[in-house]
């Protein structure tokens, strides 16, 4: 496995709609196994193929919070969603920043896995956000044109803690 060079907000590639996956070739296995080394480097939940150049409809989310993660949806689609969420958001695509977007509380998705098996996921909070996250990104869109109100700076927890004992 390799890390990858994500790509930041206003590189043409993340605007794009990627193409559906109809055989997982070694070439994309690579690929997903690639992304989640990323995604983990870079301390992110998720990490769509676009972020990393490759216009392929593939997701890798872990949110830490379910024994069953992480998950890899090959081709999801969304099917259902219910009620909302409203609550801060950001991407690895751009870094250092968050702003509050509002998201389904719960959604129903469908999508292959890595054996290219068919499975359906209801996720609620945060793991429905991340899942509405990544799909967007997989039709060219940023969570930025959701964003109600001001793109912020994003404040970490070990700076907060920094900034206290000064
Ligand atoms: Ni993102």
């Amino acid at each position: 496995m390799a890390l990858r060079t994500i790509r930041i907000l206003g590189d043409p590639v993340l605007e794009k709609i990627c193409r559906p996956v109809a055989e997982l070739t070694p070439r994309l296995r690579t690929l997903i196994g690639d992304m989640f080394e990323t995604m983990y480097e870079a301390a992110g939940v998720g990490l769509a193929a676009p972020q990393v150049g490759v216009l392929r409809r593939i997701v890798v989310i872990d949110c830490g919070i379910e024994e069953k993660q992480p998950y890899v949806f090959i081709n999801p689609e969304i099917l259902e969603t219910e009620g909302n969420q409203t609550g801060d958001e950001g991407c690895l695509s751009y870094p250092g920043k968050c702003g509050t977007v509002t998201r389904p509380e719960k959604v129903k998705v469908r999508a292959l896995d890595i054996n290219m098996e068919p499975f359906e996921l209801e996720a609620e909070g945060l793991l429905a956000r991340a899942v509405c996250h990544e799909c967007d990104h997989l039709d060219g869109k940023m969570y930025v044109s959701l964003v109600e109100g001001e793109i912020r700076d994003a404040v970490y927890e070990e700076e907060e803690e920094e900034e206290t004992e000064e």
